[in-house]
């Protein structure tokens, strides 16, 4: 199942634990880029650490570069130490938040319900989740992919008005930062397996959903993986660290 719509591909870079000054730098170099080239296809996104937020909102105020937050609390405000909620991402100038990261899943011991709570607390402070979902190795090899992809998405889908309102991203758990990544042919089925999911639940609202892939997208491996059927962008990792990787990357984008 494809979606007949022609969807604006969204290019998104998540910096996990990285904010030195030379990273912070490596933005600078690619809104030059940017500004040089004029037109790009993609809608582009960083993700920084929350520390360097307002930072780096600061320093992409004239680009058309969004910032997104890399988690967020369920609940809005409260005693909950060490957190940050959506409301406050908002206010920074966040536009987006990572939910459900695998590194969160797996370190953190994040549910599905869990998951589930901050989706709905990123749509009511107004920012675009961008819902994770992917498969480890082991259930792959146990055939349980789709299984395992169609329970996180379908506990996580929150209540939206309108498509821009959501991203999902598959990312194969065993895909992320291990240089390996599935076949062409096996992120498109799972691609169209969320789509499918997506309409299921959404009507004709699902049809326009982005679906991003996410682990070990690269400067070469980019342009094949965001032509295959219902990947509408990428989320990037590693190669987003460096603001040549990234831009090869953007321009890549259909
Ligand atoms: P990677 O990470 O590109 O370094 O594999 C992707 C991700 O975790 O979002």
């Amino acid at each position: 199942m494809k979606s007949p719509f022609k969807i604006k591909q969204l290019i998104a870079g998540n910096w996990k634990m990285n904010a030195s000054a030379a990273d912070l730098r490596q933005l600078s170099l690619l809104t030059q880029k940017l500004a040089d080239r004029k037109v790009v296809a993609a809608d582009v996104m960083i993700c920084p650490p929350a520390i360097v937020l307002m930072q780096a909102v600061q320093q992409l105020k004239d680009s058309p570069v969004q910032i997104g937050g890399q988690d967020c609390h369920e609940k809005s405000a409260g005693a909950y130490t060490g957190n940050i909620s959506a409301p406050m991402l908002k206010r920074a100038g966040a536009k987006a938040v990572i939910i459900g990261h695998s590194e969160r899943r797996q370190y953190h011991q994040e549910s599905n319900k869990l998951v589930a709570a901050k989706m709905t607390a990123a749509v009511e402070a107004g920012l675009l989740p961008i819902l994770c979902v992917g498969e480890t190795l082991k259930e792959r090899r146990a055939k349980q992919t789709l299984r395992v992809i169609g329970q996180q998405v379908r506990a996580a889908m929150p209540e939206i008005k309108r498509a821009q309102q959501l991203v999902i991203a598959y990312e194969p758990v065993w895909a992320i930062g291990s240089g390996l990544t599935p076949t062409l042919e096996q992120i498109a089925q799972v691609h169209a397996f969320i789509r499918k999911t997506l309409i299921k639940k959404y009507g004709d609202l699902g049809a326009r959903i982005r679906i991003l892939y996410g682990g070990s997208v690269n400067p070469k491996n980019a342009q094949d993986i965001l032509a295959v059927p219902n990947v509408n962008g990428a989320l990037v990792g590693g190669a987003s660290l460096k603001a040549s990787d990234f831009y090869k990357i953007i321009v890549s984008a259909q």
